[in-house]
């Protein structure tokens, strides 16, 4: 299909290799960049987890992932034996010293290593600690770490801490898979390769911005994890506040790991503390039969939000003055994330009857049905006169590039193979991340203080009544979720 970068033999060591999102999402993909050319003939794939398994069992629940999380066309049994040989298996203790030699014995020389702790963050120490007392990592090892990077401040730096124990801040990947979307990185493809829009990207010219991440999805399943969380911790915090970087960051003058995160860094310290007026949270109800947030986080009390809203100032000369409004939430009417830009009115209008205007709008469709939509007006085709009209100048990636257009790596395939490539653009520096938990603290410290209940909305529905008062008072309107 698209073009391959080829990578360099690697060995990936995948601890907890038997959890959800090894099954989910790293195995199914590291199987579909197999097809796709991007593991080496030498490459081997070590699953490590405490369960007593051996290399043929681990080989039957890495087959089962791939029939169940994989499209059936790409389903051929040669590849899937072939990807298959290239496994091995490790019962490991995090915490004990069973399994390490084996390990240390699995690895070659010559070959990039790289450690996924697709485990809890309470492992991470132990993890790091013991790669190192095996001699398993070496200076160019990297380690790649999951969400949740802490639950607030002092949770993150003490994470950052243990991991600078044992490896350098180039070793670490931080991942946030909303940086792995196709889509998002075209974010900085349209900002930064068009000189349309630079120019325009500012608070003389646009009125708001709205990012808006909806899902139809509750919590049932992982209402433990999720009822201590939040969507302020499970969204904001991290995936909403990477998307109003790369919508409000300054042109990095190169593209870079380190430039690029420099300039999404000031972004986030120039982020105002938001006031208890600014924030709407909900709590989906039970609603026709369906439970309600209560009863799937099993929580009866439960002050969490499923829902958020909030406006936001970013204090800097470029933005001073223009609101970025976030919303997302969990069983909302449509699964639809976009970003939204709202122009302003020009200075002044030739038109007598200036009825019909409305403001330029460029929408970028982040999921599903990718693609971009640049509301501009026109005069009303026929003969009634001059009068205005918005027509859409739509593109939809689907339709300019065909199968191609839809058939992109997984987000998780792409920054897999970024780790193997040493790239780090993609992922979250630790002072980034500390600086987004230092906003997020004192805005979660706020409600809690307050002991604010969230507002109950319909599923189904596109959240609590308040978060249109949110717009409304400021004169705006959130777009439908649809
Ligand atoms: C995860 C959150 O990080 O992102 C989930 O923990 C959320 O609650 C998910 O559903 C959304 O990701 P995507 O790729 O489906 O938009």
């Amino acid at each position: 299909v698209s073009r391959v970068i080829p990578v360099e033999t690697f060995d990936l060591v995948i601890f907890g290799a038997t959890g959800d999102l090894a099954r989910r999402k790293i195995l199914p993909g590291l199987y579909r960049r197999y097809l796709a050319g991007q593991v080496p003939a030498d490459s081997r794939i070590i699953g490590a987890a405490r369960s007593a398994m051996d290399r043929a069992g681990f080989q039957a629940l890495v087959r089962e992932a791939i029939e169940e999380f994989v499209a059936g066309d790409k389903l051929d049994p040669a590849a899937i034996a072939e990807f298959l040989s290239r496994l091995d298996y490790v019962a490991i203790d995090a915490k004990g010293e069973d399994g390490w030699p084996a390990l240390a014995a699995l690895m070659r020389q010559g070959a990039v290593r790289a450690f996924y702790f697709s485990v809890a963050p309470a492992l991470f120490g132990d993890l790091a600690e013991r790669l190192h007392l095996h001699g398993i990592a070496d200076a160019d090892s990297r380690i790649v770490v999951e969400k949740p990077f802490g639950r607030d401040l002092a949770t993150a730096r003490a994470l950052n801490e243990t991991l600078a124990t044992h490896f350098a801040e180039h070793q670490i990947y931080r991942i946030d898979h909303y940086l792995g979307k196709e889509t998002v990185q075209n974010l900085m493809a349209v900002r930064f390769a068009n000189i349309l829009f630079e120019p325009l990207w500012n608070s003389q010219f646009v009125d708001h911005v709205q990012i808006t991440v909806a899902e139809t999805v509750g919590v049932e399943g992982r209402g433990a994890y999720y009822d201590k969380s939040g969507a302020m911790r499970d969204m904001v915090q991290n995936h909403m506040m990477q998307l109003l970087c790369l919508i409000a960051m300054e042109p990095p003058f190169h593209f870079d790991p380190d430039t690029v995160r420099d300039e999404k860094l000031k972004v986030i310290r120039a982020l105002q503390p938001v006031p208890a007026e600014d924030i709407v949270r909900g709590q989906y109800l039970a609603t026709g039969g369906a439970p309600g947030y209560l009863d799937d986080a099993e929580n009866p009390d439960s002050l969490t939000e499923s829902y958020i809203a909030l406006k936001v100032q970013v204090a800097n000369w470029r933005w001073k003055g223009t609101p970025f409004y976030l919303r997302t939430g969990k069983k909302l009417r449509a699964r639809a994330s976009e970003i939204a830009i709202t122009f302003k009115e020009p200075p002044h209008s030739i038109f007598d009857d200036a009825s019909g205007w409305r403001e330029n709008v460029l929408v970028i469709r982040l999921q599903p049905n990718e693609g971009m939509n640049l509301k501009v007006m026109i005069k009303e085709p026929g003969p009634g006169g001059m009068r205005l009209t918005q027509v859409p100048l739509d593109m939809s990636f689907t339709e300019a590039f065909g199968e191609e257009g839809t058939d992109m790596p997984d987000a998780y395939e792409r920054l897999i193979m970024d780790v193997i490539r040493g790239n780090q653009t993609l992922f979250m520096r630790g002072d980034e991340v500390e600086a987004a938990w230092a906003w997020t603290d004192p805005i979660i410290q706020g409600w809690e203080a307050r002991g604010d209940r969230p507002k109950g909305y319909d599923a189904g529905a596109s959240g609590p009544e308040d978060a249109l008062m949110l717009m409304h008072r400021d004169g705006r309107r959130w777009r439908e979720i649809k």
